[in-house]
């Protein structure tokens, strides 16, 4: 991939997290992410790829935009599969919550593991503890072998997990083996990337979410030097069935990182839509001007960039909706 394609994905996620933020709080978060999903989709005819949509918005026999299989790019440039969320986070914007961006990972052609859109079991971790984790390992040996790898006391070390019913037994052991919990209410994607940035103070990320929202966690880790592995969790046989469609054997394998992500060159970029702790969301500035907060990274050469934009919206009219 060449270096030029991170910072044209940002402009994507840029569009994306622009028309979404005009959503923010009015309790709809279908037009929330319908503004994201189409200038995202409007974005992409312009970069140099031949991208393929490996997760996405659904199939195509939904036929939603930038469903799996969906080509993305002009043709003329490097062969990537892409994985697209253009509004993680629907609820949170449509509260005026903290926490929702736009995102995308891309690496090269195969790299990304196909998984469907259903649930899995996640674990996360910054690169102290990298290759000291497992998710066969239980809940309280993984807390023994975070707080040694950081040389943290277990009473320090601060897991994050998504405030679900799902978890309340998981959240239960960690507070029983003297942990603190941070509990959050949707976004994992920014709970992950977390454990990998020391000023948030965040050690493991641990439960279960979406699935697209894990290999794109997984791509923005690796960019990061921390660590990550998951299982996906069917609910009925249609489920299993989908993961043998796309791959899987044996659909409850251990997905180490690198099922996740099998290339070293992966790229990761983000922009902020509402207010959070890794990015600012969207300001408007009054007349036309929107000033966005993104970040991208890149796993082969660990390059983070953070990138602070002003958009004038009347040159961009695909990012204007909601008038
Ligand atoms: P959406 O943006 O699709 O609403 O996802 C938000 C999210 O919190 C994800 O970050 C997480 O993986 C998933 O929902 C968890 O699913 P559920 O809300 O069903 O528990």
């Amino acid at each position: 991939m060449d270096r030029e394609l991170a910072l044209e994905l940002v402009r994507v996620t840029e569009a994306a997290a622009v028309s979404s933020a005009q959503w923010m709080g009015r309790g709809q978060k279908d037009e929330a992410d319908d503004a994201a999903t189409t200038a995202m989709r409007t974005m992409f005819d312009s970069i140099a790829m031949e991208g393929t949509v490996v997760i996405g918005e659904g199939e195509l026999d939904e036929a939603p935009m930038l469903y799996i299989g969906e080509k993305l790019g002009n043709g003329n440039g490097p062969e990537v599969d892409i994985a697209v969320d253009p509004l993680e986070g629907t609820n949170i914007v449509a509260k005026g919550h903290n926490n929702a961006m736009s995102v995308i990972a891309a690496a090269d052609r195969g790299a990304l593991l196909h998984a469907p859109d259903m649930y899995m079991q996640k674990i996360a971790v910054g690169k102290q503890a990298r290759g000291q984790i497992s998710l066969d390992d239980p809940i309280e040996k993984t807390i023994e072998t975070v707080a040694k790898a950081t040389n943290k006391r277990i009473n320090d070390l601060t897991i994050i997990v998504q405030e679900r019913p799902r978890h309340e037994e998981l959240v239960e052991r960690i507070r029983a083996k003297g942990a603190r919990v941070k509990l959050f209410g949707d976004g994992d994607v920014e709970a992950s990337i977390a454990t990998c940035l020391p000023h948030t103070g965040i050690d493991l990320f641990v439960g279960t979410g979406g699935a697209p929202e894990g290999v794109i966690s997984a791509a923005a880790v690796k960019c990061l030097g921390g660590d990550m592995q998951a299982r996906l969790v069917p609910q009925n046989d249609e489920e299993a069935q989908r993961c043998i469609e796309m791959g899987l054997n044996d659909p409850k394998q251990l997905l180490t990182h690198h099922d996740l992500v099998s290339s070293d060159d992966a790229i990761f970029a983000a922009t902020g839509v509402t207010e959070g702790e890794l990015l600012h969301g969207v300001k408007f500035l009054g007349g036309d001007l929107a000033e966005t907060d993104s970040i991208v990274m890149r796993a082969k050469t660990g390059t983070i960039r953070f990138i602070k934009a002003n958009h004038h919206m009347n040159n961009k009219p695909h990012l204007l909706n909601n008038d």
